[in-house]
């Protein structure tokens, strides 16, 4: 465990009655932040996972985070995201599945379609997640209010958050998909699930070289869902976009998939959070306000290819 800087200052507690109500959710978040990642040895965990948080003392809503390549590519390489949106007060927990995910460990954990039931991982999903609720609170001050849980998931990462709504109709209130790829999703029928969904796609990550597969993607994933939902592309952003300059690199430089140049990854961040926080504001706290900043392309900052919505639940 990483020890954490001024634990016992507590911050300054910001009153946010009326002042934040309404508030455009793209702004800066209000919270300064601070992260602590926890292992198997010696924390006991059974995965590794870093907690993205707010610093003052509070009740935040809970963020449960997988990233890309089921989850190889570990919370700490989406750092920029996870952090903005702990700043708009959220406590992220991303599990670290193939923690530390080091380059030259990746090897295509590509998996049989439907064959999810053999793979441990969603258990220790639930497992960590059930770790994380004893012991979070012993180390720092921010609370999860996990009433209030919501799932994030990037590309292949999306698999997982899948099967955990399926198996678990109540594991969350909300999911967002970020360039999803589930194979699952092809097998999938509507699920009967109350879980209000976003999915988000960038435009390129359905071009050459191809890092999202349509019918595997945040179309099917809207399809599938039987409840409040909204789909969006986002017009000349890439599938590694979303992620820290690192992996950006990598994955610009290797032309793995397609990205923009590195001029305006600051904006698709900040969309992202903002879009994030704003869907997870009205789906989860109900603030009808929030709505259309999320379904409504005159109150977003960046150009979208599609948006669709459903809110019949
Ligand atoms: C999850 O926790 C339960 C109860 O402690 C345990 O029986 C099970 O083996 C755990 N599963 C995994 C995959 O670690
Ligand atoms: C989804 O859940 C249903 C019902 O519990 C189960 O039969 C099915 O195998 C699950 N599908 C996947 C892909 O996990
Ligand atoms: C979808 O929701 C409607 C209305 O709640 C319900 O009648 C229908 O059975 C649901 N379909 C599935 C496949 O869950
Ligand atoms: C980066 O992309 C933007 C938008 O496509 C473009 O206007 C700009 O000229 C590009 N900058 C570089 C350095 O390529």
């Amino acid at each position: 465990m990483r020890a954490l800087s001024g634990k016992l200052v507590s911050g300054v507690v910001f009153i946010c009655v009326v002042s934040c109500y309404g508030q455009n959710p793209f702004t800066p978040g209000q919270y300064d932040t601070d992260w602590i990642d926890f292992s198997p040895k010696p924390d006991g965990i059974p995965l590794h996972s870093t907690v993205y948080f707010p610093k003052p003392s509070g009740l935040y809503s809970p963020i449960l985070f997988i990233g890309g390549m089921y989850g190889w590519a570990s919370s700490g390489y989406y750092s920029i995201l996870l952090t903005e949106l702990a700043s708009r007060g959220y406590i992220v927990v991303g599990f670290d599945r193939y923690y530390p995910g080091q380059l030259d460990q990746l090897t295509s954990p590509v998996r049989a379609v439907g064959r999810q039931n053999e793979s441990p991982s969603i258990e220790l999903f639930f497992n960590t997640t059930q770790w994380i609720k004893n012991h979070l609170s012993d180390q720092i001050v921010a609370q999860a209010d996990w009433t209030k849980t919501s799932l994030l998931c990037h590309s292949a990462g999306c698999d997982d958050t899948l099967v955990m709504v399926n198996v678990s109709r109540t594991i969350a209130q909300a999911s967002v998909f970020l360039d999803p790829m589930s194979l699952d999703a092809m097998v999938l029928q509507t699920l009967n699930s109350k879980v209000k969904i976003l999915a988000s796609m960038s435009q390129l990550s359905e071009e050459k070289p191809m890092c999202c597969i349509p019918g595997t993607d945040y179309r099917k994933i809207y399809d599938l869902m039987n409840c409040t939902k909204v789909r969006m592309q986002v017009k000349d952003f890439g599938h590694c976009d979303i992620m820290d300059d690192l992996l950006w690199d990598v994955c610009h430089s290797a032309n793995v998939c397609r990205t923009t140049n590195n001029t305006r990854l600051e904006n698709y961040r900040t969309f992202a959070a903002g879009v994030i926080h704003g869907f997870l504001q009205w789906a989860i706290y109900g603030k009808t306000d929030m709505q259309k900043y999320v379904t409504n392309q005159a109150y977003m900052p960046l150009p979208l290819v599609d948006l669709a919505f459903d809110l019949n639940c």
